[in-house]
């Protein structure tokens, strides 16, 4: 039976699904509502599920909560604080919880950083995505890097924790390209950096113009060097990889994003969130309506937007935390591992290790450097 210790980290995330316009690559649960949407409406319906939530996870201290989306900081810095109570109110919110929010850094959206301060965001992620107007531009992006270098300044301001995120192995990026926009971007970073490869996405624009063979994009052996690039210079910086696309200063992790990774528990607010919850020994998972009206409209009926709800086996959920948990430098912790009620045969662990793609320290193991470039086919061997 898995047992939840009270001190277990539990988060709660928070879906804004509204974006001013869609970028061509992305296949996030993001939509455009050219004649505006009723905000106060939205914010009734995420109050209500928050109680719906809390009901089903009684007692967990909540240690992070993340703003995600679509585009969060288009919401009002009201709302913002109206969820953070509504948080306080229905779970104990720990002192020193993480509360990040996700902004794009146009200059509308900054002039509201003070607000989210106010509000009690204490950590902020900026979706900067490139450091040049051309390739901005490329990915349909609705800010100058200008922009965006002085939404990051404004937002050290404001916050301690900052974070913002890149996109590489972009259209014909070479190495030397990436190697200067890296290192001006590691001169302006706080403490935190999510480095993405670009990801061509079924049913975006980007996939059909690949497909149609007019966006170019580096192959497997160069997205392979860019990454290596990238390991190299983040940890010559000082900010090594924790996560396979996360950067940060020791102690700077994101503690909400190391939640999922190390199989805690979660609560997802809003249209197309999902969670993970532990309740009479198993854990379930659970997915909202991806539609933001239908959400809208199931919880003004019915008070919460769920839509599928399953049991997941023991076997199921060591899978996951194997998963997840590779990702991780750190890697993961047999005995945790072994609580789930999963196994890794012991003879195969010595024959990868013996590969070079994996490291045991006691009850650790960790994909090494060489094991992180053939993640997934190591990952499905382990599980196997
Ligand atoms: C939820 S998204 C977007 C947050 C915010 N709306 C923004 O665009 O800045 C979080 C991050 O995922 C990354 N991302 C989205 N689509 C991607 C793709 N197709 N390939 C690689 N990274 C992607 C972007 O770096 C983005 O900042
Ligand atoms: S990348 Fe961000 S701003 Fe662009 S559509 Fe996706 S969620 Fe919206």
């Amino acid at each position: 039976m898995l047992m939840i210790s009270e001190t277990e980290p539990f988060g709660v995330y928070v879906h804004w699904p509204f974006c001013k316009a869609k970028c061509p690559y992305c296949d996030f649960n993001s939509h455009v509502r050219r004649g505006g949407i009723d905000e106060a409406r939205f914010l009734s319906a995420f109050l209500e599920e928050f109680a719906y939530f809390a009901a089903l996870t009684p007692g967990r201290r909540v240690s992070s909560i993340f703003f995600g989306g679509g585009t969060p900081s288009l919401m009002r810095p009201n709302s913002v604080a109206a969820i953070i109570d509504a948080v306080a109110l229905h779970w104990n919110l720990t002192k020193d919880a993480e509360i990040t929010l996700e902004a794009n850094p146009t200059s509308v959206e900054a002039a509201n950083f003070g607000g989210y301060r106010g509000a009690g965001v204490n950590r902020l992620s900026l979706g900067v995505q490139a450091l040049d107007d051309r390739s901005l531009n490329a990915l349909g992006r609705q800010h100058t890097a200008g922009e965006a270098l002085a939404a990051l300044a404004l937002a050290k301001r404001y916050f301690d924790r900052v974070s913002f995120d890149l996109i590489y192995a972009r259209e014909v990026q070479t190495e030397n390209a990436w190697r200067e926009e890296l290192t001006r971007a590691l001169d302006h970073a706080a403490n935190h950096l999510s480095l993405y490869q670009l990801t061509i996405e079924d049913g975006t624009p980007f996939a059909a113009r690949h497909a149609a063979g007019t966006l170019h994009v580096p192959d497997s052996a160069q997205a392979r060097a860019l990454y290596l690039l990238t390991q190299e210079l983040c940890e010559a910086a000082g900010m090594p990889a924790y996560e396979v696309s996360n950067h940060a200063r020791p102690g700077s992790e994101s503690r909400h994003n190391l939640l999922y990774w190390r199989g805690h528990d979660y609560a997802g607010i809003g249209p197309g969130a999902h969670s993970r919850v532990t309740a009479n020994g198993a854990k379930r998972a659970l997915s909202t309506v991806k539609s933001p009206e239908a959400w809208l409209a199931q919880v003004e009926t019915s008070g919460h937007g769920i839509e599928s709800e399953e049991a997941l086996s023991a076997q199921e959920t060591a899978e996951e935390y194997l998963l997840m948990g590779l990702r991780l430098s750190e890697g993961i912790d047999l005995a945790r591992l072994a609580a789930i009620g999963g196994t890794v045969d012991a003879k195969r662990i010595d024959a990868l290790a013996e590969e070079g793609l994996i490291a045991r320290d006691g009850e650790r193991l960790a994909a090494t450097p060489q094991g992180r470039l053939v993640l997934n086919s190591l990952i499905l061997e382990l599980a196997a």
